[in-house]
């Protein structure tokens, strides 16, 4: 069934402008998502999830430091003499095929005033449609469809509102993140989403309304950016998000899709190590001799 044009979603938003200070002093000269997780960078597995659910571009919202994020895209780059020479093509056919399969625009977000005002510096871009968003700190390690497409699946079945996802993390944990009111039911787990009265950013757990808390993928309805537009300073006198989807919330649905796959904060280190240990042990070259190492270190 074709869908309405109003809901058909092609763009993006990836906000890429953070200093990254967890990371240093890795970060001081490197973006942080230009870690390696194995052999590909954070953003390389983030713009992966975009293009696999059919995603057609990608809106970065940068920094200064940031823009060798798009250096690393740019195909110029990647099909050195060199490289044919040697017949290692094989290691940047991955990096050619993203690339080959988005278009990346940027703007600038010239001062940190938080993740609401960087969503509306792509208002350009994205204005009068609706869009993705996607936060680089957690990676989504899905077998069926990637975590976004799970979002936007959810946001065409549900023909009205926006979607975020959500994933059920430890209590302690919800400190960190975005939190959902209400908790699913086994019916809404079963369906895969349920409808939202409200969200909490970085509850005290022992007040946390729900332990479903917010990775970072959202599609939202154009309006979103009427809500950022007028936000004032929230949190730490930053323009926060979740406020705006608060009000927005508030004359329009919202839906949280309970999003299959395994989650790695690799913002946090310890989340860094075990994505990197995680897709080790999924890639044939490391899987033996890696699984190997680890159970005589464990024996130890
Ligand atoms: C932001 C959002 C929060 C979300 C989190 C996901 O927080 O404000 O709602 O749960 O990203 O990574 P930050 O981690 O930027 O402090």
């Amino acid at each position: 069934m074709a869908l309405p044009s109003s809901r058909k979603v092609t763009k993006v938003v990836i906000p890429v402008a953070g200093m990254g200070t967890r990371f240093l002093p890795a970060t001081k000269a490197l973006p942080k998502e230009l870690l390696p997780v194995v052999s590909k960078p954070i953003i390389h597995h983030i713009i992966e999830e975009a293009v696999k659910a059919g995603l057609e571009t990608v809106v970065l919202v940068t920094s200064r430091p940031k823009v060798v994020i798009e250096d690393y895209f740019d195909p110029g780059d990647l099909t050195s003499y060199r490289l044919a020479e040697s017949h290692k093509e094989k290691l940047i056919e991955e990096v050619l095929y993203l690339s080959s399969k988005i278009d990346i625009v940027s703007i600038r977000q010239y001062k940190p005033m938080g993740l609401g005002h960087a969503i509306l510096r792509a208002k350009p871009i994205v204005e009068g449609q609706p869009f993705a968003v996607i936060l680089g700190d957690d990676i989504m390690k899905c077998s069926g469809p990637s975590a976004i497409h799970q979002c936007l699946n959810v946001f065409q079945e549900r023909g009205e509102g926006s979607v975020v996802g959500a994933v059920q993390v430890e209590r302690e944990a919800t400190r960190l993140y975005g939190v959902i009111d209400p908790a699913p039911s086994i019916e809404d787990i079963k369906k895969g989403s349920w409808r939202l009265k409200d969200f909490v950013e970085k509850p005290d757990p022992a007040e946390a309304p729900s332990e479903w808390a917010l990775p970072g993928r959202y599609v939202f309805e154009p309006e979103i950016l009427e809500e950022l537009q007028n936000a004032g300073p929230g949190k730490n006198g930053e323009i926060q998000l979740t406020d705006s989807m608060q009000k927005l919330q508030a004359r329009k649905p919202f839906w949280a899709c309970a999003l299959e796959g395994e989650r790695f904060d690799t913002g946090d280190r310890l989340g860094y190590i075990m994505a990197n240990v995680a897709y080790a042990l999924e890639e044939e070259s490391t899987h033996h001799a890696l699984r190997t190492w680890l159970s005589r270190q464990l024996a130890r």
